[in-house]
């Protein structure tokens, strides 16, 4: 494996800041089971996000090493110590990797593009920008650092925080776990799909339904860990893998029919292994149902390419090309709104991850 511990500073950085915006994913083939230190059970895909991000700045003070990490935290301006002891928890699992974060103390200021509490979730964007921020401060520690070797080092980072957010910095399609049909995969970080991608998937739309906005009941990092007694888990891992063989080959030849059936079929897996973890949990809502029959029944009238995919949660998440783009949301003001709380909706894109402000 690549070397990511921080070697030795050649310049002396009194004051730095730094700053970074980071989307959001949805993954296509879904990551769900991990082992420690957050190293998948397989392979996922996603697509980065445009419009979902999160922009974070860290400023950079040099103090007397010290023996924890010292940083404040400011969220939509506000302080705000409840999300404190998950950074810390960051920090603490990337300290060897970055033994300069002793020798600062770090004043942290984010804010999201999306609702905090709208269910979109904001580990992956919010970890990947912070770990964005710190390779920053690492090239100005060591100009000779090669920037492909920090944007891999990012991803590293940003999946010790949460294992999706390695697929926040570069977009528009990120394979994060070894995987013997993707050149240069790997578990340790997130990378470009390597291939090159049919036209019909480029700049592809994905309009997120905000059916529940409301605190899960299971966490995902709950929801990881049920995997690991789970009856099917082998079975899972495998069909997943598989998935990433077929899906690679999908997005290159532009075959979308094929495309809708594997994205819904990882969906609704996804879900399944909910259902039958033990103990069973549902993150589903009567409205998410509702929103998946419309866009069958649509689909079969219409002949459109939408399809949907879920996260953990109860959101639907209705994915379409770029070249449907008119008629598809005609139908989702018309048809899907009303199964949304307060009629509320993201219309979002693909994108191509972390990017300065
Ligand atoms: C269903 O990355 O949120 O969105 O690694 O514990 O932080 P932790 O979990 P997280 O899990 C994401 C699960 C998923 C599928 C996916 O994004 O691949």
């Amino acid at each position: 494996m690549v070397n990511f511990i921080f070697q030795e500073a050649v310049k002396l950085v009194e004051k730095a800041t730094h700053q970074w915006q980071t989307p959001s994913n949805i993954a296509l083939v879904k990551y769900w089971g991990k082992t420690e230190p957050q190293l998948p059970k397989n392979a996922s895909i996603s697509f980065t996000l445009n419009n979902c991000h999160t922009k974070t700045k860290i400023e950079f003070q040099k103090i007397q090493k010290s023996s924890e990490v010292e940083f404040d935290l400011y969220f939509e301006g506000k302080r705000k110590d409840d999300f404190k002891p998950k950074i810390a928890k960051f920090f603490d699992r990337i300290k060897e990797y970055c033994p300069y974060i002793f020798n600062y103390s770090m004043v942290i200021h984010s804010e999201n593009s999306f609702p905090h509490s709208s269910g979109i979730a904001s580990s992956a964007s919010g970890m990947s920008a912070i770990a964005k921020c710190l390779t920053s401060l690492e090239k100005e520690l060591n100009p000779n650092l090669d920037d492909n070797y920090l944007t891999q080092k990012a991803s590293f980072l940003a999946r010790l925080g949460s294992g999706s957010a390695s697929r926040s910095i570069e977009g528009p399609l990120v394979v994060w776990g070894e995987h013997p049909d993707i050149e240069g995969s790997s578990d340790n970080y997130g990378i470009k799909f390597p291939y090159k991608v049919h036209p019909i998937f480029e700049n592809y739309q994905d309009c997120i339904l905000l059916v529940d906005k409301g605190e899960k009941q299971v966490s995902s990092t709950v929801g990881h860990n049920l995997m690991h007694d789970h009856p099917f888990a082998e079975q899972r891992f495998k069909q997943a893998n598989d998935n990433l063989t077929k899906i690679s080959k999908i997005l290159q030849e532009g075959k979308i029919k094929d495309f809708i059936e594997l994205v819904e079929s990882e969906a609704l897996t996804l879900h399944a292994m909910m259902l039958t973890s033990n103990p069973y949990f549902i993150l589903m809502k009567p409205n998410t149902l509702e929103v998946i029959n419309k866009i069958w029944e649509y689909r079969s009238k219409s002949n459109s390419n939408i399809c949907f995919t879920l996260d953990a949660g109860a959101n639907v998440h209705v994915l379409y090309p770029h070249n449907e783009k008119q008629q598809v949301e005609e139908f989702i003001n018309a048809e899907l709104l009303k199964f949304c709380q307060k009629n509320q909706y993201i219309c979002d894109n693909t994108g191509f991850g972390a990017q300065t402000f």
